[in-house]
C-alpha cells in the first residue's frame, strides 16, 4: 500500500536511501526549491504506511507554441520498492497534469543511453526517442531525448 502526495520541502530531509543510486541525479538545494515554488504540481512523492519515501517524480511545464509540454526531471523509485507499478502510476500522474493542467503538446525527458531498464520503460509507456544530445552528461555520456504526444497533438508531430 503506498499513498501519493505533494512532495514538501520536510522530505528532502527523508529521501538519501532513494538518491543512494548511481542512476539518480542529486541536485543542490536551490534546484528542489525551484521547483516546489515553481511546478509544485509536478513534485510528488509517493510514501509507504510508516511515512518512508517510496519514490518521487518532479518534473516542469516549458517551452513556447507548439512546444509547449511537461518535462520530467526526475523519476526514481526505492530498491525496496522497485517493480511495484510505482514509476508507471508517477508518470501517469505527470501525463494527466501536462494534459489537463497545462495542456502541453506532449511530455518529454532526458535518460543515458546506457540505461535500458530505463529507455525499455519508456517505451513501453508510449516514449520514443526523438533525437540523442551529444554530451548531455558532460564528456561522460549522452542523453536520449524521449517523448510521448498528448491529447492536444493528435497527428503526432
Ligand atoms: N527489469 C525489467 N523491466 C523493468 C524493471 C526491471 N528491473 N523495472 C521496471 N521495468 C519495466 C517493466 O516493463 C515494468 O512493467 P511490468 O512490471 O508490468 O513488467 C515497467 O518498467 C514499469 O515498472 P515499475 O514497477 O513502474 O517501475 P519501478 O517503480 O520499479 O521504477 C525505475 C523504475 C527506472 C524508476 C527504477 O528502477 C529506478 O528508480 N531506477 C533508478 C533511477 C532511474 O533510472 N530513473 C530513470 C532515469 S530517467
Amino acid at each position: 500500500m503506498c499513498s501519493v502526495r505533494s512532495f514538501v520541502t520536510d522530505d528532502l530531509f527523508n529521501f538519501n536511501h532513494v538518491n543512494l543510486d548511481m542512476l539518480t541525479e542529486t541536485y543542490n538545494l536551490p534546484f528542489y526549491l525551484k521547483y516546489l515554488s515553481h511546478w509544485p504540481e509536478y513534485f510528488l512523492s509517493s510514501s509507504s504506511p510508516n511515512g518512508e519515501c517510496m519514490g518521487y517524480i518532479m518534473g516542469k511545464a516549458e517551452g513556447v507554441g507548439e512546444n509547449w509540454h511537461g518535462h520530467i526531471s526526475a523519476v526514481t523509485v526505492a530498491p525496496n520498492y522497485r517493480r511495484l507499478g510505482l514509476a508507471a502510476m508517477l508518470i501517469d500522474v505527470l501525463e494527466v497534469i501536462t494534459e489537463e493542467v497545462h495542456d502541453g503538446y506532449f511530455v518529454d525527458l532526458f535518460v543515458r543511453v546506457s540505461n535500458l531498464l530505463a529507455i525499455n520503460m519508456y517505451k513501453k509507456f508510449g516514449y520514443t526517442v526523438y533525437r540523442r544530445v551529444l554530451g548531455y552528461y558532460g564528456a561522460e555520456e549522452d542523453a536520449f531525448d524521449m517523448r510521448k504526444a498528448m491529447g492536444r497533438d493528435p497527428h503526432k508531430k
